[in-house]
């Protein structure tokens, strides 16, 4: 008997697929690439920083720009001097004119299953409508305004307003708590709030609104609020003095034409919270110009987009890989990009890949937490739809263990797409490393070269290149268009956060300025990265980042709490999980409902994703001699890991203590 390839027994197939580590683009793929050539390392290493003119020119400049690049004060660098744009123009007002005024821009599903399409001509109208809305509540350019809307096409609407006139959006993750919410209004001094009444959630409406208006109890000046009705009937709400409602405001103002304000290429564009080693979150900036000419080229080259193409990141508009992937970068190309409420597992776990089938879609951009999740939950999913239409498909947020990274390409790609894995922060505004899709061997668990044009390099402690097959610390040694400018009236955090590290911080000389993005990182001899993790205090959790600080301020905030270590832990699906060892009072109790209130607290401070997976109480924490947290060592005892000596602690008794007491309740 003559086996072909189609008779392969499935475990035969998988046994191969187990054993091989590196695979080539499917030349379909090549043929349409938007970028195929490998030229193009070279064309932007010796035509450095002008190659970013290809950035640039995928946008429409009202007045171009001078210089490429000012680098005459690092680290704050500043991209295509003098160009004037309007990021809301380049996402709408040109595609209607160049005639896809009837293209879908936004094809929504809502977790109930009911649909919402959104054509370029439909989504412009109702950005100046609300842009008219807001400028007569008052908002002014340069206004932060505040977002804390769930995936409803409200959000993307809201921002494309925002940026009509000028106005900077800070987007708050609708699953982040009231705290978070007044916390960041507060540090922006927002005077301007777009909520919703509520939204959908595993087949339950949540209120929303009672979380805002608990957070607007916080904020420190008046507040302008506009309220989305997402929920109609289901769940009523009452509109306070302040509070306009979207629907009435949209309507008052409908065919309003709101001339879009021309922005200068280093006007703010949004604000974006995000979380690092203190307590205090960090106000990313993100520019009109480099911003958007880095989303957009990186859409472009990486994911691939075309106009014609139904693309769909299924993240949350919350986070950046939303701002970037969601909104700008697919609107910037004018493609149809898709948006879905709810969980992949409502009402059935194959509910993404419904989606795929019914929307056609080319293009699917998600997290390895998600496709951890998928695996566990097994192939038949998928199984169930013809995911034929899919072309390309993209991991972002954390590391992609190499057995998922296979599983997601033979169950989702059906081994014909190739995969991205993409690797960049909020702070970076787009995507840094990874392979180019037409181009590039795939190394599973690895994310690929850095990008044309981006000088990411792995170094040792002393800055100092490290040799193929080490490890180090990522650098990224010039600056690039869609680089944060700093973090919100903080340059001086800005520059202790990011460059103090591994920069000559009295030189101005721009190459004396190196990015310290906090990830540990190993080469290999192919110019590969693979990214191994934060190396500061931050957790990772299903690809969002958590400050252990804030948790841990948090947790020592409940009553009776003395003293809280919180750190991450290995998990299977989540990647990294907090674990919270946490000290009590003399006379306290490590009773249920302490630990239910340390949990409670967390939630109300940050939200439910930073919900410790467990409390461990103990009577003291391991420190070393000098008295500080072994937090390695409190990482491996959640993590199941050997421990290594602990002779040198002050304490070491404590840890076998500690050891009995992780999962042993
Ligand atoms: C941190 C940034 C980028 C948008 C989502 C997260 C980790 C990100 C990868 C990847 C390994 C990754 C890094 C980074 N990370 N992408 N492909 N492989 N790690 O944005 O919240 O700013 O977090 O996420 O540790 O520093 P963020």
């Amino acid at each position: 008997m003559t086996m072909t390839e189609d008779d392969e027994p499935a475990v035969e197939l998988e046994a191969r697929l187990e054993e091989q580590d590196s695979f080539e683009p499917p030349e379909s793929f090549v043929e349409q690439a938007n970028v195929a050539d490998e030229g193009i390392y070279e064309a932007f290493a010796e035509n450095w920083p002008d190659c970013w003119e290809r950035a640039a020119d995928l946008l429409e400049w009202d007045a171009p720009y001078g210089e490429v690049l000012d680098d005459s004060n690092p680290p704050f660098f500043e991209w295509f001097v003098d160009g004037k744009l309007n990021a809301s123009a380049n996402c709408l007002d040109r595609h209607v004119e160049n005639g896809a005024k009837n293209r879908a821009a936004i094809k929504w599903e809502g977790e109930p299953g009911e649909t919402r399409t959104y054509t370029y001509g439909d989504l412009l109208t109702e950005v100046e409508s609300f842009a008219a809305a807001l400028g007569e509540l008052g908002v002014e350019e340069d206004d932060v305004v505040t977002l804390y809307l769930p995936m409803i096409p409200e959000l993307p609407i809201a921002m494309l307003a925002c940026a009509r006139i000028g106005a900077p959006h800070s987007v708050v993750f609708a699953g982040f708590s009231a705290d978070a919410l007044a916390t960041r209004m507060n540090s922006a001094d927002s005077e301007y709030l777009v909520t919703c009444d509520g939204y959908y959630r595993r087949g339950e409406a949540l209120n929303h609104k009672e979380k805002a208006d608990k957070g607007l109890r916080g904020v420190d000046h008046e507040v302008e609020t506009v309220v989305v009705d997402r929920l109609g009937d289901e769940l009523n709400h009452f509109l306070g003095a302040s509070a306009h409602d979207y629907d009435e405001l949209v309507d008052e103002h409908a065919g309003a034409s709101v001339e879009p304000v021309s922005r200068d290429a280093e006007d703010m564009l949004f604000l974006m919270y995000t979380s690092g080693t203190t307590g205090q979150p960090k106000g990313v900036k993100h520019t009109t110009g480099g911003y958007l000419a880095y989303a957009a080229w990186t859409s472009h080259a990486v994911l691939d987009v075309k106009p014609e193409d139904t693309y769909w990141c299924a993240a949350d508009i919350g986070w950046i890989t939303g701002h970037s992937y969601i909104v700008y970068g697919p609107l910037a190309l004018g493609t149809t990009t898709v948006m879905y409420e709810g969980t992949p597992d409502y009402p059935e776990r194959d509910r993404l890949w419904e989606l795929v089938e019914t929307n056609d879609v080319d293009i699917f951009y998600t997290a390895p937490t998600a496709i951890r999740a998928f695996m566990k939950w097994g192939e038949e999913y998928p199984q169930r739809h013809d995911l034929s239409s899919l072309r390309l498909l993209g991991t972002v947020g954390e590391p992609i263990n190499p057995r998922a990274w296979k599983w997601y390409y033979k169950h989702i790609g059906g081994e014909e797409c190739p995969i991205v894995d993409t690797w960049w922060q909020t702070e970076t505004g787009g995507m840094m490393i990874t392979t180019l899709p037409g181009i590039n061997t795939m190394k599973p668990g690895s994310a690929g070269p850095p990008l044309p044009g981006i000088d990411a390099t792995v170094v040792d402690v002393e800055g100092e290149e490290i040799v193929a097959g080490e490890a180090g610390y990522l650098t990224v040694q010039r600056p690039w268009p869609g680089m944060l400018r700093t973090l919100y009236r903080n340059d001086e955090r800005f520059i202790s956060e990011y460059w103090a590290e591994y920069s000559d911080t009295n030189s101005d000389d721009p190459d004396d300025w190196v990015y310290f993005p906090e990830d540990g990182a190993k080469l290999d001899g192919d110019g590969y990265i693979t990214i191994l993790g934060r190396v500061d205090d931050v957790i990772n959790v299903s690809g969002h980042r958590l400050g252990t600080m804030e948790i841990e301020s948090a947790i020592v905030g409940t009553e009776g709490v003395a003293e809280a270590a919180v750190v991450g832990g290995d998990h299977e699906v989540k990647g990294e999980a907090v674990y919270a060892y946490a000290i009590l009072e003399d006379g306290q109790e490590p009773t249920d409902g302490m630990r239910e209130r340390i949990v409670a607290g967390v939630e109300d401070a940050i939200g439910p994703i930073a919900r410790p997976e467990e409390v461990i109480f103990t009577p003291e924490l391991p420190k070393t001699r000098s008295g500080k947290i072994m937090r390695r060592l409190l990482e491996d005892i959640a993590s199941g890991n050997e421990l290594g000596d602990t002779s040198t602690l002050r304490n070491p008794d404590v840890v076998d203590d500690i050891v009995d007491r992780v999962g042993g309740d």
